[in-house]
């Protein structure tokens, strides 16, 4: 069966094929249209499709829009309850009305597709399934925990042989995701786009008013509450420039405090009703890979399996793979999440000689890239297809040397970051840290907890100092010889935006 995926509802629009049970290409538009997630997560967007998005999808897929057999779309607007609290009367019915014609906005683009083939799936059925059905382990128990769907933000539940059993789901307006997304509003960053930023600060603070915190916001069976909270009773609200103050930082870190000890709460709930060794989870909270850690350290689960892309652009996949496995075919895993665009040689080498570029082919790569990281030199690291989700997984990265700590404000000022914001130490697989339990990977490529430098030494702990990802490859990892050829070597390469 062949299955066209979409994400359009919300924010990080993205499409997704699947060919008879395999993954063959997943992308974000915003990597095609350079306009991050792809468009404001507003009702009044809902009727944009990731158009450049579906369109690379079909053809690195090899398929006409006439072969596919499905279209699945990660929302069913029949699900909506207008009365569902937390959602804008006076604009949810355009969501609504756009999602509803999504079949023929999509004929415009698509004319010679069948709307009869299109499908609505659950949005946060479509989120389960994009971990669920292509993790690494067969059945498994299921943990989606969000900002919002169509009338819920959260989902607990069981795959077993491929299907689906709902233990759980949180109504609105409680939601974790929309907690989090107003703390992010509150402290000056973009709504639903910069929470991961709130994530690095909070290893700044101290959790102070936890406590109070706990009135409000705590589990409570499958389910939680997110009472409403005064943000300025706690720290007064930051504008986009505005200074950073203490305060930010511990409103911060107890929110993620807050956040990690419902979601072991649900973990612990989840596993009562299970007892599946096995956890996957997705929606846009499993992008907190700080929490992640606490889950996977903490919780009964033995095997924890983040979906790359757990926020909404995973949907497309996961959309698409629901219809699939509904249908009967037997999905693969998802070994890689290098399923975007790649670039061959030919292609490189036309924009470097456009550009004027100087560059040059090493004979060995890997030296040559060591060599420069070794004299404190920094690579842009480019190799194969791009990620599917927003971090770098080793396919589009910056590389420098670890051990000296003013690369972390290297790093930063050439992404344009604050300087909070943590980088990723990258070990050998054999050779990472195995002494605190602390360090365990739940993922080969992108570890999860934080590290600290301080005083020379390297501690796993959040810190104020620097913080830092641990991700691990196998010492077997090669660069392709595609990779060969599309890293310069200037030590210092032309700063670009894949990161
Ligand atoms: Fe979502």
């Amino acid at each position: 069966m062949r299955v066209l995926g979409l994400n359009a509802v919300f924010h990080d629009s993205a499409a997704a094929v699947v060919v008879d049970g395999r993954i063959a290409a997943a992308a974000e538009e915003e990597r095609f249209s350079r306009r991050k997630h792809g468009k404001r997560p507003v009702p009044f967007s809902t009727w944009e499709l990731p158009e450049q998005a579906i369109a690379w999808c079909l053809a690195e897929a090899g398929l006409e829009p006439s072969d596919l057999d499905a279209v699945a779309y990660s929302y069913d607007p029949r699900l909506v309850d207008p009365a569902s609290g937390g959602l804008d009367p006076g604009w949810e019915h355009l969501r609504t009305t756009y999602a509803e014609r999504a079949p023929y906005f999509l004929r415009t683009l698509l004319p010679t597709y069948d709307p009869e083939t299109f499908h609505f799936v659950r949005h946060h059925v479509a989120h389960a399934a994009s971990a669920g059905l292509v993790a690494p382990f067969g059945d498994c128990a299921v943990l989606v925990a969000d900002g919002r769907g169509e009338a819920t933000s959260s989902l607990l539940g069981e795959y077993r042989d491929a299907k689906l059993d709902i233990l759980a789901a949180q109504s609105l307006p409680h939601s974790l995701g929309l907690l989090y997304e107003d703390l992010t509003a509150h402290l000056g960053f973009a709504r639903s786009s910069d929470e991961y930023k709130v994530m690095a600060l909070a290893s700044y603070g101290t959790p102070r008013h936890l406590p109070l915190l706990r009135g409000l916001v705590h589990a409570e069976g499958g389910g939680f509450r997110t009472e409403p909270l005064d943000w300025n009773a706690l720290a007064p609200s930051r504008t986009p420039d505005g200074e950073f103050l203490d305060a930010h930082a511990d409103l911060a870190a107890i929110v993620q405090a807050a956040l990690e000890e419902v979601l072991l709460e649900l973990c612990g709930w989840l596993w009562d009703r299970t007892q599946n060794p096995n956890l996957v989870l997705a929606g846009g909270t499993a992008l907190n890979c700080v929490a992640n850690t606490r889950l996977f350290a903490e919780s009964p689960f033995t095997q924890l399996w983040p979906q790359p892309a757990a926020g909404d652009s995973g949907t497309a996949l996961g959309a698409a793979l629901t219809v699939a496995a509904e249908a009967g075919d037997r999905i693969e895993p998802m070994t890689s999440a290098a399923l975007g665009r790649g670039f061959d040689d030919e292609a490189i080498e036309a924009v470097l000689r456009t550009a004027r570029v100087r560059y040059e082919r090493p004979d060995d790569l890997p030296d040559a890239v060591a060599a420069i990281i070794a004299d404190n030199g920094i690579v842009a690291w480019f190799t194969g297809r791009a990620e599917y989700g927003p971090r770098a997984l080793g396919y589009r990265s910056l590389l420098a040397h670890p051990s000296r700590a003013d690369n972390v404000e290297r790093l930063n000022d050439i992404k344009g970051r604050e300087q909070f914001r943590p980088v990723a130490p990258m070990v050998l697989a054999e050779r990472r840290p195995r002494s605190s339990p602390a360090v365990r990977c739940p993922v080969r490529t992108c570890c999860s907890f934080t590290m600290s430098h301080r005083n020379g030494e390297t501690a796993c702990r959040r810190s104020p100092t620097s913080t830092a990802r641990l991700g691990s490859r196998p010492s077997t990892t090669r660069p392709t010889r595609r990779s060969r050829r599309c890293c310069g070597p200037s030590r210092l390469a032309p700063a670009s935006r894949w990161w």
